[in-house]
């Protein structure tokens, strides 16, 4: 069966970008339509974890090429503003091929090694011992995004790159416009108006990367100018730009969502939390249960080079997937009772909320490492968090980043003597 097939519900109903509860209708087309065509932004949609994981594998018949290919295409009017504001990122990893992937992303694993991540373990932990205590000292409500989910994971990322910290709130508005520009579905005003933010983040980061060649300092983003050593044949200083504009946004929208999404889940469910707060060995595999139930990055995209019959449906070269990563991580054919949050399951790791071969989250020992230590301390005190009940959840229309933008929180104040 495939999306073409008269009346069949699930390709009828599905709207890629609306986030707000995908999961009922991905439980159906896992069993009943695994695989159907979505003409609204013409891709095939792929929901089993056994499918996602093979196109993931085979990067020579499924590339990463479209990958920050925009749902609504660029006008002249755009492409013309990028032009002329010298807008010249190139691919460089999340949308690039071999072999100029490989080159640069064995550059890029060498800055995100663990053991350079643990280096980093301390200053993680005391900023979210800080943001944490600046939050009680308000009072004993908060939404917990605005608070502390939103910017984090910004705040700790331009630690490690080097950034300076103040310009946060800049680049992570930069970041919000690129995502709906790119994975959104903006009227031509609201592209235009939207574009208007892009050329001015990727100036800021050629400059940025400009000062770090001029004086260096002890960051992943000298460490990479360092790995360049002067040789364009090893990386371009374009490329470098590139890579940090790709790191500024996927290093941060992507673990926001991430948190709140756990914050929610484990909060809805107080057994959970408690456990949580009385062992908190417990927390890393929590974090990939919560990236496994409820990917922030929930669908991810390849192009198809050659026709392939996937599952028995005929789909041509040139054609577009979205692989579903939230139905794969709910398929029951791996994950026993999909719909739970188990912390004990023994196969966690086997979700694809990082991707999966050679496009493999690059960023994932950071993503786990601050998402385990704010999760640490927040447990250990905020221990009475709980959410605030009927609340009403929003999530942004797009079709890759899921993740309340609010999420309203209370917790016991401190009693007074
Ligand atoms: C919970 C947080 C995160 C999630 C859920 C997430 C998810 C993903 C996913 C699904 C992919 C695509 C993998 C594929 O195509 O096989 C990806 C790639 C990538 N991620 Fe993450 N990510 C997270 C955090 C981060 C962080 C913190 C960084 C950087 C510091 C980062 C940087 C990247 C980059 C650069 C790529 C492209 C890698 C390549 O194409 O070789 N991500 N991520």
């Amino acid at each position: 069966m495939n999306a073409q097939s008269v009346g069949c519900p699930v390709s009828h109903q599905f709207d890629p970008l609306d986030l707000r509860d995908p999961f009922p209708l991905l439980a159906q087309a896992r069993t009943e339509e695994p695989i159907f065509y979505n003409a609204a932004i013409d891709y095939w949609i792929i929901t089993r974890h056994e499918d996602v994981k093979a196109v993931f594998r085979d990067h020579e018949t499924f590339t990463a090429a479209n990958t920050i290919t925009p749902i609504e295409p660029f006008s002249a009017e755009v492409q013309q503003m990028l032009a002329a504001g010298n807008y010249t990122p190139v691919p460089v990893l999340s949308n690039n091929v071999p072999p100029d992937h490989t080159r640069i992303r064995k550059l890029v694993n060498k800055l995100f090694l663990p053991r350079r991540m643990r280096h980093f373990e301390p200053a993680i932990r005391a900023l979210a011992r800080e943001r944490i205590g600046a939050l009680m000292d308000e009072g004993n409500r908060a939404d917990i995004v605005a608070a502390l989910t939103y910017d984090f994971p910004a705040h700790v990322l331009f630690h490690v790159l080097g950034v300076p910290d103040e310009d946060v709130p800049q680049v992570k508005a930069w970041s919000d416009n690129r995502i709906e520009l790119y994975y959104g579905r903006p009227t031509p005003a609201e592209q235009i108006e939207r574009t208007k933010g892009l050329v001015p983040f990727w100036h800021y980061v050629v400059g940025l990367v400009e000062r770090k060649i001029e004086n260096p300092t002890d960051d992943l983003t000298c460490d990479l100018i360092r790995m360049r050593n002067g040789d364009d044949a090893i990386l371009t200083v374009n490329e470098i730009a590139s890579c940090m504009i790709t790191l500024l946004v996927a290093g941060h929208e992507t673990t926001t969502a991430q948190l709140t999404n756990g914050l929610l889940h484990w909060l809805s469910d107080r057994a959970q939390w408690e456990l949580l707060c009385e062992q908190p060995n417990l927390i890393p595999n929590a974090v990939e249960e919560m990236m496994r139930y409820d990917p922030s990055v929930c669908t991810w995209r390849r192009y198809v080079d050659k026709d392939v019959i996937i599952d028995d449906v005929e789909i041509p070269k040139g054609a577009n997937l979205l692989l579903m990563l939230n139905a794969a991580n709910r398929d029951a054919t791996i994950f026993p009772q999909p719909d739970q949050i188990d912390v004990t399951r023994k196969n966690l790791k086997e979700h694809l909320a990082l991707g999966y071969g050679i496009h493999y989250c690059v960023g994932a020992p950071l993503a786990r490492l601050e998402m385990k230590v704010l999760f640490e301390e927040m447990t250990r005190l905020l221990p009475s968090l709980r959410l605030l009940p009927e609340q009403s959840l929003n999530y942004t229309r797009n079709i890759s980043f899921r993740g309340p933008t609010q999420l309203d929180v209370v917790w016991d104040g401190i009693a007074q003597s």
